[in-house]
């Protein structure tokens, strides 16, 4: 989904902005230090055969993953990522004798066991990447000493406890990754105004409670997957820089605080326990809104027409009564809108507004109590826009559990790319339109329980990859087409019709 997305490309930059190039390790070795590499080597088993640390004998030419200070010879970086490493980091590891480490990567390994203080005399580290490891435990008070400490990823391991108070007084310390952890509250209040902290990802721990004040300097926030109650604190009004706010299934009740930031260009609230979305939007840099799964009753607010970035609206399951939202018209970006499983009514073309908007790739209607029936030009507008761009949402329209009525357009044979069709739970009448054949990639197609009527085109069983069929429940009449996907189907695809005949139903012609 978009929203994978744009998580992907701002781990990229979370990555990139420290990544450093060189791996060329350099003539000027430390003798001492070259000795404590070669025991912290041996302090592992290999789980594979081509680790990195194959390299490193007492004579080698290079030592992969390896710098080492031109001036000095110590070891200032270590990168062993899916290196192979299994065993334990213990306390005596002639890793804690590299003293000069200022980058040290050892994620992906299967390292397990607790964290061990002396992490504490490696004070000169800037970047510390463990995450991907099976460490357990919680994490050492001595951390505290790594005041030159900018990034610090500890996620995907099985560390528990309090997230320390000390974290947010870490002076240079930019980000911070605990994702995948069972961390499961927070000691004293994180809020520090010293903090510098930009990136904070508390992801799928077994937080609960109510949420904290995080530091005002915070610009990507993800507290998905954790169990936080109550409202959201308006402290998060304080978070004047914030870009991406990712609450996505926790326990979030009442209203969304009507303060946030304009800045934010990402809010993500699905599946919380929220009843109200004020009507307080304004012109903001909001491209994406999930609200999706929550208890929010109301009109969808209509100040929404102002965030002219969005992108991408989904309000699915929840209470929201209103009429189709023709106003969205006027946002010259909106792609996807959502709006299954409310209570949204009456119809979704008129005479001012004859069709979907021009930017819009995917609607998904279903399950409302919309009316009314389509111009046959209805799709002209959709079918401009449906390209292979958004096959990664799955490129569908999702009509079903309405009360449209009249004919199902012809113009829906434009969506050349679209994947799935459901218009099922209708009252569509007229024919099943030949232009149907022309959706070449259709998987799904179900037009089931409406009042279609008159023979399926027999074109229909060229449709290669059409994998499910449903017609049942209509008023359709003749022979079902031979083509190999129709007889794939079983009996209950087209029961329940008037006069349909030929396998796969019992009723030869
Ligand atoms: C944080 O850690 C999780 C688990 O390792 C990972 O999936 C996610 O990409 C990380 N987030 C960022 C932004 O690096
Ligand atoms: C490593 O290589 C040896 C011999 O080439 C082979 O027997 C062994 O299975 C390999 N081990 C792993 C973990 O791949
Ligand atoms: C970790 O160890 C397990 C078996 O203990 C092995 O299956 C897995 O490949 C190892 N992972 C890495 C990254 O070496
Ligand atoms: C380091 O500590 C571990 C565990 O406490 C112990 O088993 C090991 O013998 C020690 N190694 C050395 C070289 O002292
Ligand atoms: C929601 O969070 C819980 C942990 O609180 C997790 O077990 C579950 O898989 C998450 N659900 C989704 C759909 O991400
Ligand atoms: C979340 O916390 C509430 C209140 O403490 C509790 O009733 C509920 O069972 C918790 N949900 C999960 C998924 O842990
Ligand atoms: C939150 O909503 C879920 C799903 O609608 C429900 O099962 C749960 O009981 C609600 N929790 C609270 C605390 O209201
Ligand atoms: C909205 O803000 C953008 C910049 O963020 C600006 O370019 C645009 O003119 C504003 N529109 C209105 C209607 O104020
Ligand atoms: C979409 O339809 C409107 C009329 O409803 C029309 O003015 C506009 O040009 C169409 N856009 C595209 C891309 O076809
Ligand atoms: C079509 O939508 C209905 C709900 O309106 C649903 O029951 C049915 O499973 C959907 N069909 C497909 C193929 O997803
Ligand atoms: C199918 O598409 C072709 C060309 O794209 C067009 O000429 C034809 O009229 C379409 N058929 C139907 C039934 O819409
Ligand atoms: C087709 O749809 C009907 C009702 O909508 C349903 O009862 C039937 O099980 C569906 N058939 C298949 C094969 O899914």
């Amino acid at each position: 989904m978009t929203l994978h997305v744009r998580f992907s490309s701002i781990s990229c930059f979370f990555a990139l902005s420290f990544l450093v190039t060189t791996l060329v390790s350099l003539p000027s070795r430390r003798f001492d230090e070259v000795e404590s590499l070669l025991a912290f080597k041996n302090e592992f088993t290999l789980s594979c055969n081509k680790s990195v640390t194959n390299s490193w004998t007492r004579d080698a030419i290079s030592f992969d993953g390896v710098l080492f200070d031109k001036d000095t010879g110590g070891v200032t970086e270590l990168k062993l990522r899916g290196a192979c490493l299994t065993g334990t980091l213990d306390a005596n590891s002639s890793l804690f004798r590299l003293h000069q480490l200022r980058h040290l990567d050892l994620s992906h390994n299967n390292i397990s066991s607790s964290l061990p203080a002396e992490f504490g005399r490696l004070t000169n580290l800037e970047f510390l990447d463990l995450h991907q490891n099976r460490f357990t435990g919680e994490l050492p008070s001595s951390f505290s000493n790594l005041t030159k400490l900018q990034f610090l990823d500890i996620s995907n391991n099985s560390l528990q406890g309090k997230v320390p108070e000390w974290l947010w007084r870490l002076p240079s310390l930019t980000a911070t990754n605990l994702s995948h952890n069972s961390f499961d509250g927070f000691q004293g209040s994180p809020l520090h105004n010293s903090s510098v902290l930009v990136y904070l990802f508390l992801r799928s721990n077994a937080f609960q409670g109510s949420f904290p004040n995080i530091p005002p300097t915070v610009k990507y926030l993800d507290a998905s997957n954790n169990n936080f109650t109550g409202e959201m604190p308006l402290s998060l009004c304080d978070l004047r820089k914030l870009l991406v706010l990712e609450l996505s299934n926790n326990s979030f009740s009442g209203s969304v605080p009507r303060c946030l930031s304009e800045s934010i260009t990402l809010m993500n609230l699905r599946r919380n326990n929220l009843t109200n979305l004020p009507d307080t939007f304004s012109n903001s840099s909001l491209e994406l809104l999930d609200v999706g799964n929550n208890q929010i009753s109301g009109k969808l607010p209509r100040s929404l027409e102002h965030c002219k970035r969005l992108e991408y609206v989904d309000v699915e399951s929840n209470q929201i009564s209103d009429t189709f939202p023709f106003w969205l018209e006027s946002l010259p970006n909106l792609e996807v809108l959502v709006l299954r499983s409310n209570r949204f009514y009456g119809p979704i073309s008129s005479p001012q507004h004859p069709r979907p908007f021009s930017k819009l790739m995917m609607i998904n209607i279903a399950g409302n109590m919309f009316d009314g029936s389509l111009p046959p030009n209805y799709f002209v507008n959709l079918s401009a826009a449906i390209t292979p761009r958004v096959k990664h949402i799955g490129s569908l329209v999702d009509f079903s559990g309405n009360r449209f009525v009249g004919q199902i357009p012809e113009s829906i044979g434009l969506l050349k790319s679209l994947l799935a069709l459901n218009l099922s739970n209708n009252g569509f009448t007229g024919h099943i339109p030949s232009s149907l054949a022309n959706l070449t990639e259709l998987e799904s197609l179900d037009i089931s329980r409406n009042q279609i009527s008159g023979t399926i085109p027999q074109e229909l069983g060229k449709l290669s990859f059409l994998s499910y069929i449903n017609m049942s429940h209509n008023k359709l009449t003749g022979q079902i087409p031979q083509g190999t996907q129709f007889q794939k189907q079983n009996e209950y695809s087209f029961e329940g019709n008037v006069d349909l005949c030929g396998f796969p139903l019992r009723k030869s012609c």
